[in-house]
């Protein structure tokens, strides 16, 4: 059975106070896949683990996933078990040359899971890109052929809010901001709000922040707790209630080029995961 289309996560519809940030919460238009920016531009907060341990199981759980590597440093790429070396086409191409999407696409670790992955050349396509036409729509016309082969896309996208980043949130109907429940956790965040309203007013009108996310969370500091409880406060319904724990295990999972649900499928790091991935999707596959 095929889920309503713009269901899954929709607790910020309704009850988030009414801010400036309220426009942005809720839950997304109708679309063919449902396709989700992963962003933050702070580096290291989860987002590449949440991409690829999502996307993998949203697709353990039947999903047909996509996960698109949006970042340079390949990491995504790389935690799907795909070798960069070996790669004759990737998203640089894509993006640059106008290369079908398809013919980037690679298996993943999982059934059902494809990547469109990243090389390093990706660092230049954000320098040719700026005199192009359409620069920030490259990606969102680049999926769209595709869109009806998929339940969900996950864009990872880069620690910055570049042009990769903004074409990720021009092709997504939603934006999954994780957060890291560490000091300074909310630092930047607005900044990115900001940039979100930007592509929602004149490019991508039903662009909405549909789930935060809050990763690395060690249960064994009161830090962690009270910033939990501030994002919370801050943010709502939005936050989902899953909280991907700080495990050693999913720091490992990449170096073997496997998600974690592959790697350790009984771990803490693989179930927290799993639940995300039900609270995202809403609705069985
Ligand atoms: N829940 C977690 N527990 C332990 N380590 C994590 C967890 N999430 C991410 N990491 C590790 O933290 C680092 C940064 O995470 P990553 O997902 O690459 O962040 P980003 O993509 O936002 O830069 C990586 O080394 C990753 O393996
Ligand atoms: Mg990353």
């Amino acid at each position: 059975m095929r889920p309503p289309q713009g269901s899954g996560h929709e607790a910020g519809a309704g009850s988030s106070p009414e801010s400036a940030e309220s426009a942005l919460l809720g839950p997304s238009a109708p679309r063919e896949a449902r396709v989700l920016a992963i962003a933050n531009q702070k580096g290291g907060v989860g987002k590449t683990t949440t991409a690829v341990n999502l996307g993998a199981a949203l697709a353990e759980a039947g999903w047909r996933v996509l996960v698109v590597d949006l970042d340079p440093q390949g990491n995504a790429t790389i935690g799907l078990g795909l070798d960069r070396q070996k790669l004759e086409v990737s998203l640089y191409e894509v993006l640059t040359q106008g290369l079908p999407v398809e013919e980037c696409l690679q298996d993943g670790r999982v059934g059902g899971l494809k990547v469109a992955p990243a090389t390093l050349d990706l660092v230049g396509a954000e320098i040719e890109l700026v005199p192009a036409m359409s620069r920030e729509l490259r990606l969102r016309r680049a999926l769209e052929p595709v869109l009806p082969q998929f339940d969900f896309v996950l864009a990872d996208c880069p620690p910055s809010l570049g042009l990769l980043t903004v074409n990720g949130l021009a092709a997504a109907g939603e934006v999954l901001v994780p957060i890291q429940c560490e000091y300074y956790a909310l630092e930047g965040v607005e900044q990115l709000l900001q940039v979100i309203r930007l592509v929602k007013t004149q490019i991508n009108p039903h662009l909405r922040v549909s789930a935060i996310v809050l990763t690395m969370y060690d249960a064994r500091t009161k830090l962690a707790e009270q910033v939990a409880a501030d994002v919370r406060s801050h943010f709502g319904g939005t936050v989902c209630r899953t909280i991907v724990p700080r495990t050693v295990r999913l720091s490992e999972a990449p170096s073997f080029g496997q998600p974690i649900t592959v790697f350790d499928p009984a771990s803490r790091g693989a179930i927290a995961y799993r639940e995300l991935a039900k609270e995202v999707a809403g609705v069985a596959p």
